[in-house]
C-alpha cells in the first residue's frame, strides 16, 4: 500500500497523479509557526509504508525545499519503509559545476540533503544534465518528458521541422527531438564576452525552415525570444518552441508573447499563472501521467 503526500507547492500535479496512478493522497498540514516557521504534521498511518512525497520546488525554491525536507524527515519518523521524493523540476539543477572558482555545486548539496533528509528514492523529469542523477546515491529515475512534447508536435502538420538549440548546452536535446522526427538539427552559438556583451552566432541552415527552439528550462525566456528573433532574421519562416520546465520568470510571459515564437508547449511538470493559457500561444502538455507510470515503477 502506497500514500502520496504532496508539498503545499505541488497540490495540482499531486492530484493528478493521484487520480492517474490510484494511489491516495494523504492528509498533511503545513502550516507556519507565528516566527514563520515550517509547521508540518502528518495526520496518516504510514508505518511500515512506501509513501510518495511530490513537491514543486519553483517560485521560493529555498522555503519550498526546506518544506520538503521537513515532510520527508516526518514520514521518516512516522516510520515509512521507504520515500519516494519526486521533484519534476530538479531544484538548483542549473548549478551542477564550480563554472567560477568560489561557487558551490547546489545540486549536489540539494540532492545530499534529500538524501541525509530521508528520501529513499528519487523521480525527476528531463534533468537539466544527465550527471545530476549520480548527485543521489540511492535509485533515481529521470522520466523523459520531452517524449510527451514530440507525440503534441507530431499532431501538428510540419513539413520537414529544424529542431534548434539556443545554445550549446541544449544541443544533445535538439538532437533527440531531430531523431525521432528523422529530421536535422541546428544550433546558436550563444557568447558572453568579458564586457558582458552577448554575441549570438547560428550554426547551419535557418532560410525558410520550419523552426522548433528546444530546451530543458524556459526561466526568464531571454535565451529562446533572442534565438527566435535570430532565425527570423535568419528567414525562419515559422519558429515554434517546445521546453519541459516553464518556470517563466520575470515578464518572460510578455517577452515571449511579443516575440516570433508562433507556439510556445510546455509540460505542467512546474504550475504556471492560470492566465497562461488564455493565450493561444501557450499550449500545456499533461506530464501527470508519466509521473503516475515512473512512480509504479518505482513502488513494490
Ligand atoms: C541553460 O543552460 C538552459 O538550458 C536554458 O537555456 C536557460 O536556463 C534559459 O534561461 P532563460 O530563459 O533565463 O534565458
Amino acid at each position: 500500500m502506497s500514500i502520496i503526500f504532496s508539498g503545499s507547492a505541488a497540490l495540482t500535479l499531486s492530484a493528478k497523479v493521484s487520480k492517474h496512478s490510484g494511489i491516495p493522497l494523504g492528509q498533511v498540514e503545513i502550516k507556519k509557526f507565528p516566527d514563520k516557521e515550517i509547521n508540518i504534521r502528518v495526520r496518516e498511518e504510514v508505518r511500515g509504508q512506501e509513501v510518495v512525497v511530490i513537491q514543486n520546488c519553483t517560485g521560493c525554491p529555498n522555503s519550498y525545499l526546506m518544506e520538503l525536507f521537513l515532510l520527508i524527515d516526518a514520514l521518516k519518523r512516522a516510520g515509512a519503509r521507504s520515500i519516494l521524493t519526486v521533484l519534476p523540476y530538479f531544484p538548483y539543477c542549473r548549478q551542477d559545476r564550480v563554472a567560477y572558482s568560489g561557487q558551490p555545486i547546489s545540486a549536489r548539496l540539494v540532492a545530499s540533503l534529500l538524501e541525509r533528509a530521508g528520501a529513499s528514492k528519487m523521480i525527476s523529469v528531463d534533468l537539466h544534465k544527465g550527471q545530476l542523477e549520480g548527485f543521489f546515491d540511492r535509485p533515481f529515475l529521470q522520466l523523459i518528458g520531452r517524449k510527451l512534447l514530440i507525440e503534441t508536435l507530431k499532431k501538428h502538420p510540419f513539413e520537414k521541422p529544424l529542431f534548434v538549440a539556443p545554445d550549446v548546452g541544449s544541443i544533445k536535446i535538439a538532437r533527440a527531438y531531430a531523431k525521432d522526427f528523422g529530421t536535422d538539427f541546428a544550433v546558436i552559438d550563444k557568447h558572453r564576452h568579458h564586457t558582458g556583451e552577448i554575441e549570438m552566432r547560428p550554426i547551419g541552415e535557418f532560410n525558410g525552415a520550419e523552426v522548433i527552439l528546444v530546451d530543458d528550462v524556459c526561466s526568464t525566456g531571454s535565451t529562446l525570444v533572442q534565438a527566435a528573433i535570430l532565425c527570423e532574421k535568419k528567414g525562419a519562416k515559422k519558429i515554434t518552441a517546445a521546453v519541459t520546465h516553464a518556470l517563466l520568470v520575470d515578464d518572460a510571459e510578455d517577452q515571449i508573447l511579443t516575440s516570433p515564437i508562433e507556439t510556445f508547449y510546455y509540460t505542467d511538470t512546474v504550475p504556471v499563472k492560470e492566465e497562461l493559457n488564455l493565450h493561444d500561444k501557450f499550449i500545456s502538455v499533461d506530464i501527470a501521467p508519466l509521473i503516475a507510470e515512473g512512480i509504479a515503477a518505482m513502488v513494490s
